[in-house]
């Protein structure tokens, strides 16, 4: 799953799915650095496989700023980012989500993603490396065959994700020349 002292960030490694996947990055000889917006859910994952905690809301610019910074310090470089925090869209019992759930809803399973491509994209088109890994969810109402990954055109793993958004995967793709769009073909 991953090359000797890769270093990694898992957004919402606090739990579920983050949590494990910080566990098998750790596992794998990669150095983790694992975020969440709850810092003691964060620090125990952490000691347990001898990360570094970020405790951050990457629901907010500043919050992905902040992690990418602090992940850049502890790390060197950050060549694998799993963009994994997420929730599920907030309603009341008919159903009907406010308007600042939605807003926080898209903050978190599109912006945040967008934010941190942002970020490291520069820097791993400098470089030639660099892998981006989305947790899926929203991808499969908007294409039900696929998940979406972006590689680069050499066909070097520079970038590869199950895309949340289709259409931010897409948009990743179109600013970044070397890339291209690849559909996993995953269920
Ligand atoms: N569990 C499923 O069946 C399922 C299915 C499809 C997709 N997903 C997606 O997988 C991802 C992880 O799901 P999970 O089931 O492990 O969820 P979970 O709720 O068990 O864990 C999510 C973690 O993210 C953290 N988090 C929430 N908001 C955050 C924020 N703003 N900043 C930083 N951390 C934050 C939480 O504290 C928690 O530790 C989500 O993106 C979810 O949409 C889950």
């Amino acid at each position: 799953m991953t090359r000797p002292a890769t270093g990694a960030v898992v957004t919402g490694g606090g739990g579920g799915i983050g949590r494990a996947l910080a566990r098998r990055l750790a596992a794998g000889g990669a150095r983790v650095v694992v975020n969440d917006i709850d810092a003691a859910a964060a620090e125990a994952v952490a000691a347990e496989i001898g990360g570094r905690a970020v405790p951050a809301d990457v629901a907010t610019r500043d919050g992905v700023t902040s992690l990418v910074a602090a992940a850049r310090d502890h790390l060197g470089e950050i060549d694998l980012y799993c963009s994994n925090a997420g929730v599920a869209a907030a309603g009341d019992e008919d159903g009907a989500a406010a308007e600042a759930d939605w807003q926080r809803s898209w903050d978190i399973n599109v912006m945040a993603h967008v934010r941190a491509a942002e970020q490291l994209l520069p820097g791993w088109l400098a470089r030639g490396d660099g892998r981006l890994v989305v947790t899926d969810f929203l991808s499969r109402l908007s294409n039900p065959e696929s998940s979406i990954s972006i590689m680069a055109a050499d066909g070097s793993p520079a970038l590869a994700s199950a895309a949340t958004a289709y259409q931010s995967s897409s948009v990743f793709a179109l600013s970044s020349a070397p890339f291209r769009v690849q559909s996993s073909g995953e269920r």
